[in-house]
């Protein structure tokens, strides 16, 4: 059966490796037949509790986005030793009003690159710490940190031939993840 996944990019910068990584990883042979769908999270607004009685189109977007989806892919950068801020004003505005939290449930992977040599493995751990929070199973083996080269993201929008097998592999570990969850 066919899984839907709301992708979300921890970047909002237009040339962003982790969103080249996003698109690449939809590509791969594991996600053919599956529909992924990215979430706009540059359109949010700062999450302010006074509007939880009236979420912005953007917020109820996204909360739709996810309440239709099987699990959620989060591909991000790390920015000083976590997460973007516009990633986890995402998270915020998604959690809220209490009690009407649109991730509580999804299954999610987390991946992301970055241009150290750490590749992103403390934005991973932030995120995961969140992601318990908001009640989403996570994958947790196998974990994936990645610094960016050329070669991981040909120039045609493609993984590389050497990251291939190893980012299918663990594509798939979170596709299996969802089809559980969704079972
Ligand atoms: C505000 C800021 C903070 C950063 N902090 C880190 C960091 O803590 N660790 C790291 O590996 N790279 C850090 N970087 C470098 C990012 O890895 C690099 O900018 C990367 O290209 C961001 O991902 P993107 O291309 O998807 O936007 C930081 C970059 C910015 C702009």
């Amino acid at each position: 059966m066919p899984l839907k996944i709301a992708v979300i990019v921890g970047s909002l910068r237009q040339d962003s490796y982790n969103r080249r990584l996003a698109e690449a990883l939809v590509k791969l042979p594991q996600a053919n037949d599956h529909a992924f769908t990215f979430a706009d999270i540059a359109a949010l607004p700062h999450y302010d509790q006074d509007h939880d009685g009236n979420q912005a189109d953007s917020v109820k977007a996204l909360k739709a986005l996810i309440g239709g989806s099987d699990g959620v892919l989060f591909v991000t950068p790390e920015y000083n030793r976590s997460i973007p801020g516009v990633l986890k004003n995402a998270l915020d505005n998604g959690s809220r009003p209490y009690g009407q939290s649109c991730w509580a449930g999804k299954p999610a992977g987390v991946i992301g690159v970055s241009i150290g040599a750490a590749g992103t493995a403390m934005a991973q751990q932030h995120l995961r710490n969140v992601l318990a929070y908001l009640d989403m199973p996570t994958l947790t083996q196998p974990e994936v940190f990645l610094k960016w080269s050329d070669e991981l993201v040909t120039a045609d929008g493609t993984v590389g031939e050497k990251s291939a097998e190893f980012l299918g592999g663990w594509l798939a570990a979170f596709l299996n993840l969802v089809a559980i969850h969704r079972a």
